[in-house]
């Protein structure tokens, strides 16, 4: 909560603030040791000192000088580290000083635009009642945005619906994505009955059942299927899940207490000229809902397991497209989201998305944490949990059935996607 410049309940919070920090936390002071006198502040004159950087309350009897300054001169010195400020200040009498002027010299030191002195700062001005706030179309940033130094991040989402999280960033290490790759590659083979390897793809041909109408099976040569529900594979997906940078965003699109898990799918592909066909695929997972809302309604969350170009088969987008009312979806307008293995892509629900065709060899291994907004949500579990019975026995029961949801596929309890089997002929070992 932010607190009134100078309170008591102020002091207290910066003081919390400078332990955390320790010897790092700057100084607009430097080491100088001084008493203050703050003017004209909303509750009058305020009286405190300061000593190496720490504020304390009252006046010290032995403080080598007094320096008198007005209430928003010190605020923008203090919280907005405006030093230009304070000197302007000087000049038009707003900032005095009594006593041993040397005592300042101190001022001299402590200043600079170090990635520590940013951080402090931005502590400060969160928790300042009226100090600027950092803000995107969707809301002020949080403090857990700040803190993770997530602010460019958040202005690209904005701007473009989507954004690519380094993995210095996110601090998921190569090791648990190795991990987390070995679960998908086992859960793959427990599917289909063919071993994947991460270089070499699926080692057999792989094809659907006949009559299967899936999406995938629909395409014209099998070369994607999904894993769902991996977060029950293993505890390094429900850690990946809670990732705080991933959240972070998440809930900068979709409010502080908006977003929830939706699913957690792997999409595992291997080469195919194909693809989603010409026009990638594009879509936004938004299309049904009319209008457009500022905030995400849904979110998503993409970890690339492997590496990720173009012509790896990577993710598609068109830039800028959750903002408009009639969004392209033409293959022209789309890019490709080229990144690392081990980034995270983040983009907004309404944004344009698809995929291009995986031409190099291997695996393709994308995770997928999806979120909803809470609102959108039944009060009632229907799908999954009102009696079929009592549906039939109404004046329209196919129009019941239609809006209780019976035939959509979610949200799912189990695998629901088929998965391609090896073909006969390679299952039956020739
Ligand atoms: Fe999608």
């Amino acid at each position: 909560m932010a607190e009134q410049f100078l309170s008591d309940t102020w002091l207290d919070e910066v003081a919390r603030i400078r332990t955390e920090f320790g010897d790092d936390a700057p100084s607009a002071m430097g080491d100088a040791r001084l008493n203050l006198v703050v003017t004209s502040g909303p509750d009058g004159n305020k009286e405190l000192h300061v000593s190496g950087g720490d504020f304390g309350k009252g006046l010290l009897d032995d403080a080598p000088a007094t320096l008198t300054i007005d209430h928003v001169v010190a605020k923008a010195l203090f919280v907005d580290a405006n030093r230009e400020a304070a000197i302007e200040a000087f000049g038009t009498g707003k900032l005095k000083i009594d006593g041993d002027i040397s005592a300042l010299m101190g001022m001299a030191g402590g200043s600079g635009n170090s990635d520590v002195q940013k951080a402090y700062q931005k502590r400060i001005q969160a928790i300042t009642e009226g100090a600027p706030q950092r803000s995107t179309i969707f809301g002020p940033m949080s403090q857990e945005l700040l803190d993770l130094g997530l602010e460019t991040y958040a202005e690209e989402l904005a701007e473009k619906g989507l954004t690519v999280v380094p993995a210095e960033v996110h601090g998921v290490t190569a090791e648990q994505f190795d991990h987390l790759a070995d679960c998908i590659l086992t859960r793959a083979e427990e599917l289909t009955s063919c071993q994947f390897t991460l270089v070499d793809g699926p080692l057999g041909e792989l094809v659907y059942e006949e009559g299967d109408d899936s999406r995938f099976a629909l395409l014209s040569k099998v070369n994607q299927f999904l894993v769902h529900r991996c977060a029950t594979l293993d505890r390094a997906f429900r850690d990946l899940a809670v990732n705080p940078a991933q959240i972070a965003l998440i809930r900068h699109m979709m409010g502080q207490r908006g977003a929830r898990f939706s699913s957690f799918n792997c999409f595992v592909k291997w080469p195919g000229e194909y693809g989603y066909g010409p026009g990638l695929g594009l879509h936004n997972d938004q299309m049904g809902v009319p209008g457009r809302t500022t905030h995400a309604l849904n979110a998503n969350g993409t970890w690339n397991l492997t590496e990720y170009t173009k012509e790896d088969g990577c993710l598609a987008y068109v830039p800028g497209s959750h903002l408009e009312k009639q969004p392209s979806t033409s293959a022209e307008a789309a890019v490709p989201v080229e990144a690392p293995r081990g980034s995270l892509i983040v983009f907004h629900g309404a944004t344009v998305h698809g995929a291009y065709p995986k031409q190099t060899p291997g695996l393709r291994l994308t995770l997928v944490n999806y979120f909803r907004h809470q609102a959108i949500l039944p009060q009632e579990e229907i799908k999954n949990g009102f009696p079929r019975e009592l549906a039939e026995d109404c004046v329209d029961s196919d129009l019941f059935c239609e809006l209780a949801g019976y035939a959509d596929i979610f949200p799912f309890v189990t695998q629901t996607s088929t998965s391609p089997t090896p073909h006969p002929h390679l299952a039956a070992g020739g």
